[in-house]
């Protein structure tokens, strides 16, 4: 079965879960478990590009992650700021980095400084790479991108009662992503959160067993035949 996804455009969406759970089990902190996670990111983010993946949306931290206690906030943090640092092996895989959450002007952002420059930096060192682009959803939910989306929808709708599909994809916080064409969830957790809800209409859904850190190139490939023929 060809796994590379060369010709048509293979959008994955994944929810990163059980980086807690993979550091319990070896007897370490949870926030070796979330580095671990990070690490493995940079991973799939290399062996996604390698197969032509088109895009890449990865739930980075969600609106309802703040209340966390604050030393667990401040490790994800930190390597958020180390994700969107590896500029070097994102221009060397071609991949463009993009963002989608509360956007930082507006009310209930609560993203720091250090994060959101270090977000910016990312985006502008990787505008000119033309391969995957890899989103990632920090102080993402989906609810609050909806309800925004369809705030902004009355507002620039002719006639206000009539909210269309279309108005309602274009003020998504990025309009021109795709649709997503597999959802992957990690750690044997059979449900999708607060991700992508308008987006994964129609999408495969792949969940396994495997904690984030553990989620691998045989599992990425899993994820892939989901969306042959569809
Ligand atoms: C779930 O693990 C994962 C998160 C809360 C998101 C954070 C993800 C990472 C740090 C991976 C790297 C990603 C980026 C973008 C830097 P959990 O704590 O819910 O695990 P558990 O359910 O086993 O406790």
């Amino acid at each position: 079965m060809d796994l590379q996804a060369s010709t048509r455009s293979v959008h994955i969406a994944c929810i990163m879960d059980g980086n807690g759970r993979w550091a319990k089990r070896r007897g370490l902190p949870r926030t070796e478990g979330h580095t671990a996670g990070e690490e493995n990111l940079a991973e799939v983010v290399r062996v996604c590009s390698k197969r032509n993946v088109s895009h890449l949306t990865v739930f980075g931290f969600s609106t309802e992650n703040w209340v966390r206690p604050p030393a667990e906030v401040k490790h994800i943090l930190s390597l958020h700021k180390r994700l969107f640092g590896r500029i070097e092996e994102l221009n060397a895989n071609n991949v463009r980095i993009q963002w989608i959450g509360r956007p930082f002007n507006e009310p209930g952002s609560k993203t720091p400084g250090f994060i959101q420059r270090a977000i910016e930096q990312a985006i502008a060192d990787t505008a000119h790479n033309t391969g995957m682009v890899l989103t990632v959803a920090f102080d993402y939910g989906s609810r609050a991108e909806l309800l925004r989306a369809a705030d902004r929808a009355r507002n620039h709708s002719r006639i206000p009662s009539q909210v269309t599909r279309d108005l309602i994809n274009q003020n998504l916080y990025a309009p021109d992503l795709p649709p997503v064409d597999v959802v992957v969830r990690t750690s044997g957790e059979s449900r999708i959160s607060n991700f992508m809800l308008w987006q994964i209409c129609g999408a495969k859904v792949y969940f396994t067993e495997r904690t984030w850190p553990d989620f691998d190139e045989h599992e990425i490939d899993n994820a892939i035949k989901l969306t042959n023929g569809s």
